[in-house]
């Protein structure tokens, strides 16, 4: 309702265009992505329980689905038009290097789009604070300028993650070489606050951030 209708708003026309999606989970996006008319699609991602899935639920002949770390991604072999990445680069320790290797996989001209969650998120240990009605009023940030490493629990215990400043994310993608075409930090419609009216909380502060890259 939130992080996937505006990535989708972004995704550029991709017929007869070659797809990489790292951290491609159960592999929905490559299927949408080949049925939009993508030539070819890979998704990689580090669980072999998520590309099992993927290979089960998602399968098409222009898809194929490799286990890799995205650490490794410059050895993939292949150059594509289009790099898709939703809600993984916060695990990725280091971006500077990330950046440099995506870069080095496209095509000239190529775009790369990713989310990931906002550093604002990223940079909390107490996420929002609730008035005395329990109505969220604000939201928690420390330790904003120190980039490292930040364990959460998120379904299970002592999940790692990376934070990393806004300023440290849109420089590493500039000293790759890209240039910045498009950022988004979105928020709910009425229509998504009317389903879940819990997502009001969004207005305080973004949870995901959204950005669009070009490789000239
Ligand atoms: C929040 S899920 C998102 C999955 C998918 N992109 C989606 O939108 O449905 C994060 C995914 O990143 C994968 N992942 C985490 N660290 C990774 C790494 N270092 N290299 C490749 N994939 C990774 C996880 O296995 C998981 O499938």
């Amino acid at each position: 309702m939130l992080e996937q209708p505006a990535m989708k708003k972004l995704i550029p026309d991709l017929s007869g265009k070659t797809v990489l999606d790292i951290g491609c989970g159960y592999g929905n996006n490559c299927f949408d992505f080949v049925n939009s008319g993508a030539e070819k699609a890979v998704g990689i991602d580090l669980s072999e329980k998520m590309l099992a899935l993927a290979k089960e639920k998602n399968n098409l002949p222009e898809i194929t689905y490799i286990h890799m770390n995205m650490a490794d991604i410059k050895n993939i072999g292949s150059r594509f038009d289009f790099v898709y990445s939703s809600l993984v680069f916060h695990y990725s320790e280091d971006f500077n290097k990330l950046a440099d290797d995506i870069f080095s996989v496209m095509k000239k001209g190529g775009e790369l789009l990713f989310s990931q969650e906002h550093p604002f998120v990223t940079a909390s240990d107490n996420g929002y604070i609730y008035n005395e009605d329990g109505k969220a009023e604000a939201y928690s940030v420390s330790g904003y300028s120190e980039s490292g490493k930040r364990t959460a629990n998120w379904f299970v215990d002592g999940v790692e993650k990376y934070h990393r400043t806004f300023s440290d994310i849109i420089n590493a993608l500039c000293g790759a070489g890209f240039i910045i075409e498009h950022i988004c930090e979105p928020t709910p419609s009425d229509d998504a606050v009317k389903i879940r009216p819990g997502l009001i909380k969004e207005f305080i502060k973004p949870t995901f951030l959204i950005i669009k890259a070009k490789k000239p």
